[in-house]
């Protein structure tokens, strides 16, 4: 086990993910997790109405003669006025077509870690994999909420997220595995060999992907579909709806795009690390929580080779804790 701090307390680990922001904190010997939608939605101005909301604690910032509500409540005031929720980040940065991400990111970092302060608390938050051309876009997201965090008064660092799955969930294996993060913007990869990353790559293909793709073959909007895949979709051998057959056919796209990213990485590697046994895959990310995810994943990588043996793929017990709970790790270990 890394060395870390019994009690914790003084370290945060942070998943900044396109669709959920996660904070993990240690409380005595549990790690307490907040979560929220990394999102938010504007109502107009009133004063009666902002006395509603700071009544009903819902949380909420003024711009521009406008209330936005941010987090979890977006959706429900969205819903309420019949739009979509507007996103801070696309495909794991900050959306460069929202003015005001990186303050809403900023806003949800506080409510999930309770913190208006980091008091100098070391904080370690995940950052994807540049996918292939965004080098750059993944570059300033870094150093924008780099800043941002130590802005709040955290002592910060970064982790690849799916460095952070292995830190997370690879404890068993010596932190030698493949970590696969399923998101809604990205995919990411990584292969750990006794905690020191041999690789990490993203692929743009995950659950925004199926939603955009899906909803626009069945002329629906994203975020119904969205709805349908959470409440109703599984691999169970058939499809229920016309619907359905779509969220499964991108999801199939999506699989085989990671396992063929998965293949080809692999077999590129220059110097790869002597794998004395077979190595295990942990999946984690609100994306492989469909029923039948797994099997699907694990028959689509059995059918390809690859040069390294495979021990068992299996599943987080918590699949989008996973992230935040690695970077707990590593802020733990800095202590
Ligand atoms: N019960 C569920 N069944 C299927 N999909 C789900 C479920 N719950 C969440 N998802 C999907 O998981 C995706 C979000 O996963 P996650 O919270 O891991 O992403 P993220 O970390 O915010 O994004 P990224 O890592 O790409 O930046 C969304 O596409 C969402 O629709
Ligand atoms: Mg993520």
């Amino acid at each position: 086990m890394m060395e870390t701090d019994p009690q914790g307390s003084r370290a945060v680990g942070l998943d900044l993910g396109t669709s959920r922001i996660v904070s993990a904190q240690c409380q005595d010997t549990d790690i307490l997790f907040g979560t929220q939608l990394n999102a938010f939605t504007t109502i107009p101005f009133s004063k009666l109405t902002e006395g509603v909301l700071k009544k009903e604690r819902i949380p909420y910032v003024l711009q521009d003669s406008e209330i936005t509500v941010y987090g979890d409540e977006s959706e429900r005031f969205a819903n309420l006025f019949h739009t979509e929720t507007r996103r801070p980040m696309r495909r794991g940065v900050l959306n460069p077509d929202e003015l005001t991400s990186a303050t809403m990111v900023r806003e949800i970092v506080m409510l999930v870690t309770g913190e208006k302060n980091g008091r100098g608390q070391k904080l370690c938050f995940s950052i994807p994999a540049a996918p292939l051309g965004a080098g750059e876009a993944v570059a300033t997201h870094q150093s924008q909420m780099m800043r941002m965090l130590c802005d709040l008064g955290y002592e910060v660092r970064s982790i690849p997220e799916g460095l952070a799955v292995v830190y997370g969930e690879m404890e068993s294996s010596n932190y030698t595995g493949i970590g696969v993060s399923c998101g809604g913007g990205l995919c990411n990869v990584c292969l750990s060999y006794l905690s020191v990353p041999v690789f990490s790559f993203s692929i743009p293909k995950a659950g925004d992907f199926i939603d955009i793709s899906a909803a626009n073959a069945r002329g629906e909007s994203a975020t119904r579909i969205r709805a349908i895949k959470e409440e109703s979709f599984c691999f169970n051998g058939h499809f229920a709806s016309k619907t359905h057959q779509a969220i499964g056919e991108y999801y199939d796209e999506m699989i085989h795009a990671l396992v063929a990213a998965i293949r080809d990485t692999l077999a590129g590697v220059q110097s790869m690390p002597k794998l004395n046994r077979p190595i295990p895959l942990v999946l984690a990310g609100g994306s492989v929580l469909v029923s039948g995810f797994r099997d699907r994943f694990e028959k689509q990588l059995r059918e390809t080779e690859l040069p390294v043996a495979i021990a068992e793929v299996r599943l987080a017990p918590n699949p989008q804790h996973s992230t935040a709970r690695g970077a707990l790790v590593a802020a733990m270990s800095e202590i």
